[in-house]
């Protein structure tokens, strides 16, 4: 896991124009154009990492997702999306836990949580791996935190 760079922009086009991947997350566009790529990586490298960190998670040299923080205070939120080509395949839990640990050491912080959509059984099950439980919900949405 790294930070972004210019050139990770084709990476990120070919594994986030797929509709699939996009179901939970609607401010994904779709198609995912080269425009679009060139916004998010952009956006990637200029965001402030003291709040804002994005990590570019890398397979075999090619961008396959992200993990991203977004820290206010002592409270974070985490986030992720892995390319569709590696679910199932533990991948996705095992970037959350090496972006927590860096978060835990770069950060004084007493809470980490997370939203989802109530039927993203994937990612809710990512957090309850990572640690988190089951706070609050909604008719469509899942909260989910840990104390740091
Ligand atoms: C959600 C996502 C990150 C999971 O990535 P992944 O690498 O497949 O996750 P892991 O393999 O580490 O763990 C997934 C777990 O969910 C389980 N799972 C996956 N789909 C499931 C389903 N439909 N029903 C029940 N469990 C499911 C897996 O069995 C696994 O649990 P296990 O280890 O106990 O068997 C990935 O699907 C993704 O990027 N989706 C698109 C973006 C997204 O929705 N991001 C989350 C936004 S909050």
């Amino acid at each position: 896991m790294r930070r972004f760079r210019a050139s990770d922009v084709d990476d990120s086009r070919a594994y986030r124009d797929d509709p699939e991947f996009a179901r939970f997350l609607p401010h994904i566009p779709q198609p995912f154009t080269q425009a679009h790529a060139e916004a998010f990586v952009r956006i990637n490298m200029t965001e402030p990492w003291d709040t804002l960190p994005t990590f570019a998670v890398v397979l075999d040299g090619r961008v396959i997702g992200t993990v991203n923080f977004e820290i206010a205070g002592e409270v974070a939120m985490i986030g992720y999306a892995l390319a569709r080509a590696h679910w199932g395949r533990g991948l996705a839990t095992e970037a959350a836990r090496a972006a927590i640990e860096w978060l835990l050491a770069e950060h004084d912080l007493v809470e980490l949580w997370a939203a989802t959509q109530i039927d993203n059984l994937g990612s809710r099950r990512v957090l309850e791996k990572v640690g988190m439980t089951l706070v609050s919900e909604t008719a469509d949405s899942v909260r989910y935190s840990m104390r740091l």
